[in-house]
């Protein structure tokens, strides 16, 4: 079944039916406030660290799912007859519905017994704040009178401390009405110095901040007593749950049409004026007041709409193509950027399946992340870079996570990821071709935050490969640590203690388990770094780097060749994993795909040998699993990955962040046809037709898809904050239409799918746009040779950089080999 549709012109994807397989989701916010939001309106909202500075509870994990969020209840006041226009939380019967998840804002449409009600919500650039604006018309031929009901449930700021502690947490609640405006202030009588507020546009017949009163007895939110009833209790919480809730009255003649904005916002006051009069305990309110005054004024709602919209509109202004393949425009022009900011901004903190709490900024995801926004939003992938190396230890390694609140290392999850420091210098190294800044390499950074251990970022990075040889197992291959980017691959834990967090886990003293993955990628970052030393004029640490990289690739060639596909890593014991040797586990992906793409095999035959493999053991119509065949039994030697059942997460789904690496790699052997056909297996528009298999969201990618063993093969789960998001566009747009900065320029080399007769793309780089046609003879395949760069014949297929401002026509053909 479809539950919706793409609208391309409108950069929106329409969902035509409330009950998704799954709640479809949405953010608001790309800066400091952000919300999330579903299909029906579910979600919760944050300032800048979702779990310290929760502003509104949502209920992940509750039946019936997603439950909380910015709801609205309509009540006919002469029949009694209430509920939601964005269907939930009363789920009664709408006439219509539509839902419609554009850039950083959402709108929700519906009608009922001829009252049509259209909610669109927003956060306004520069503000702390959500509007919501929702215009109720009369399409009845008589008058209506209707009750408008607003709500959010305050959370109590610390999210995990909101959702355990409840002997406190049930005494502590404050809130404020004031002009009609309700604050949540719970704390700010002590330590805190921000609060909340919500804010309604009309004069109030009532309102409510008692969650329970609200409700009445035993109910739940589908049908609260003073909704049903008709009347605010006008409750003030003290304790308890506190919530917010406006009431306002609205008589509507036929055909008439009402505005109503609500603003839901988070301020900050400095300490020494927090309260008003001194002395009082009530907030004061002299810097906000202004602030909500100017966001309900319905012109100040669509300025800053307006201007949300032309800042998408520049975003996306930096890359656009146009191919034969509708699938891969819409995601490559639209949602598949729009998620790479998503996940530049969130990480893995909050979505449907992130709770916001365990997972903060990690330093291997958002590393990972810079790859897919770098070219909207260079200025502040550079202080994110600045940021992570910030938590980087002298040592060379790193935190596996920071809190964006504080910017510091997460002490609980500390460090001894072995992968994460090589992927600090991949990141920099496609800041560096993006932008050409080569001044980052000597901004002074701090190591673990600590004043005075400040040190050029070139240094960091040699840190970050040090780190590396510095700990070499008894191959000769990298150390593994708690784990490489298989995070579930925990060789030297050995956990035998029920519910004991494999992450965290200490590792058994002395642990040799070595990683086959951070050989390849230090093989990569290693030639990275040597291309800047190279661009830097320092040929001898190039020339060492580059015999480092060599060095580590004959380690491979010697070590880490199975026959027909790269080995995975030697466990503890010095046991092959990833092996035809292996029972289960024969096979993994993450291998052949880094291996190729540092370039090792690709002279001698392996990486097309490995490959083969990949195509013949882990392809599959849904996309590529991880490995094969999944353990079908704990592995107290393997660690977290044999905790799933077979076909899921690491356990040999199609865990779709590796599967870019295939593709890249398919490209560097020059099979543009496999390349674009594995690209279209996971491509999310293009599995829309098959929402009731695949039930997540068509516009954004998936971290995993249930593998062949799987009971669910082909769904697919954890939707949004992936690696898949930057990976995917990578592959695309650099690898597959061949699009790729440089250190030196920008190079033009497609390899295409036969099939096509070539696509256009323009690019702004480096501050000039460059407007490209790729030209192919339809049904060849081949390599771009030469390039006609405003008509002028060019060797090769490097475009220099031009100058800012400028504009180059390029044309580029793609010739048989
Ligand atoms: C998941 C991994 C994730 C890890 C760290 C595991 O439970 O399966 O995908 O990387 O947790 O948060
Ligand atoms: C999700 C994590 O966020 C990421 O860091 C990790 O590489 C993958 N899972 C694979 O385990």
């Amino acid at each position: 079944m479809l539950y919706g549709h793409f609208d391309d012109d409108r950069r929106e994807y329409v969902v035509t039916r409330p009950d998704t397989p799954l709640p479809w989701i949405n953010y608001l916010g790309t800066e400091d406030f952000f919300g999330m939001i579903s299909n029906t309106a579910g979600g919760c909202s944050f300032y800048r660290d979702a779990r310290l500075r929760r502003l509104t509870r949502y209920r992940h994990n509750n039946a019936p799912l997603d439950l909380g969020g910015r709801y609205l209840y309509l009540r006919d006041d002469v029949d009694g007859d209430y509920w939601s226009p964005s269907w939930q939380p009363t789920r009664s019967a709408l006439d219509s519905y539509e839902c419609r998840h554009g850039l950083s804002y959402t709108s929700i449409s519906s009608e009922r017994k001829g009252i049509r009600a259209d909610l669109l919500c927003y956060v306004p650039l520069g503000e702390t704040l959500e509007v919501w604006r929702l215009t109720v018309s009369n399409d009845r031929e008589r008058r209506a009178d209707l009750s408008l009901f607003s709500c959010v449930e305050f959370c109590l700021w610390d999210a995990l401390d909101d959702a355990t502690n409840f002997q406190r947490n049930y005494n502590v609640g404050e809130v404020e009405v004031a002009d009609g405006v309700i604050y949540h202030k719970t704390e700010y009588r002590e330590r805190r110095d921000h609060f909340a507020y919500f804010a309604c546009s009309e004069p109030l017949a009532g309102f409510d901040t008692q969650r329970d009163v609200f409700l009445g007895p035993y109910r739940g939110w589908d049908s609260p007593l003073a909704v049903e009833r008709g009347c605010s209790f006008d409750s003030i919480a003290t304790g308890w749950a506190p919530m917010g809730s406006h009431h306002v009255r609205l008589s509507l003649a036929t055909s008439e049409t009402r505005e109503i904005i609500f603003v839901l916002g988070y301020s900050e006051n400095p300490a020494a004026e927090k309260f008003d009069p001194p002395g009082s305990q009530t907030i004061d309110k002299t810097r906000v007041r202004p602030v909500i005054e100017r966001w309900l004024m319905p012109s100040e709602f669509d300025r800053g709409l307006r201007v949300l919209r032309e800042s998408w509109d520049e975003l996306l202004s930096v890359l656009k193509v146009e191919t034969p393949d509708p699938d891969t425009d819409r995601m490559v022009n639209i949602w598949n950027q729009y998620q790479c900011m998503a996940t530049f901004n969130l990480s893995r903190s909050m979505s449907f399946y992130e709770s916001g709490i365990g997972r903060g900024m990690g330093f291997r995801d958002s590393s990972q992340d810079l790859f897919g926004c770098l070219p909207m939003v260079p200025d502040r992938a550079r202080q994110r870079i600045l940021d992570l190396a910030a938590t980087q230890l002298d040592s060379g390694g790193a935190y596996h996570q920071y809190q964006p609140l504080t910017k510091r290392g997460n002490d609980q999850i500390g460090s001894g990821f072995n992968d994460d420091p090589l992927w600090l210098v991949l990141a920099v190294s496609a800041y560096l071709k993006e932008t050409g800044d080569l001044g980052i390499l000597d901004e002074l950074v701090p190591y673990d935050n600590a004043p005075g251990t400040e040190s050029p970022i070139s240094e960091h990075l040699e840190r970050c490969v040090r780190y590396t040889l510095d700990r070499l197992g008894p191959h000769g291959l990298p150390l593994i640590g708690h784990a490489d980017w298989n995070d579930c691959l925990n060789l030297n834990c050995f956990s035998e203690i029920p519910g004991e967090s494999f992450q965290t886990a200490d590792n058994r003293e002395g642990g040799v388990a070595e990683s086959l993955f951070i050989a390849g990628q230090f093989v990569l970052a290693c030639q990275e770094l040597a291309a800047v030393a190279r661009l830097l004029g320092n040929s001898d640490r190039a020339a060492s780097l580059e015999a480092d990289a060599m060095a580590m690739a004959g380690t491979v060639e010697d070590h880490g060749w199975d026959g027909e596909w790269f080995l995975r890593a030697y466990d503890s014991f010095g046991e092959v994993v990833g092996s035809h040797a292996n029972a289960e586990g024969k096979i993994f992906v993450e291998t052949q795909g880094i291996c190729v793409m540092a370039g090792i095999g690709v002279a001698d035959g392996r990486a097309a040998a490995a490959l083969k493999s990949v195509r013949e053991l882990l392809a599959t119509e849904h996309g590529i699993m991880l490995m094969s065949p999944p353990f079908t039994r704990y592995h107290l030697e393997l660690g977290e990955i044999t905790s799933y059942p077979p076909g899921y997460k690491e356990n040999g789904s199609i865990f779709c962040h590796t599967n870019p690496w295939i593709m890249i790699a398919e490209t560097i052997l020059g099979d543009g046809e496999t390349a674009f056909d594995y690209y279209k297996r996971t491509n999310p528009s293009a599995r829309a037709a098959i929402s009731d298999v695949h039930r997540c969201e068509p516009y954004v990618y998936v971290q995993t898809i249930a593998g062949r063993d799987a009971a669910t093969f082909g769904e697919a789960k954890n939707s949004w904050l992936t690696g898949s998001a930057a990976w995917h566009l990578t592959a695309i747009t650099q690898w597959i239409l061949g699009i790729r900065p440089e250190l030196e320029g920008l190079r033009i080399d497609p390899v295409l799918p036969p099939a096509w007769s070539g696509f256009t793309a323009q690019r702004r780089w480096r501050g000039a746009t460059y407007e490209i046609s790729v030209q192919q003879e339809k049904g060849s395949s081949g390599r771009v040779r030469w390039l006609e760069v405003d008509g002028t014949r060019v060797e090769g297929n490097l475009l220099l950089p031009a100058p800012a401002g400028s504009t180059v026509k390029v044309v580029a053909t793609v010739e048989p080999a």
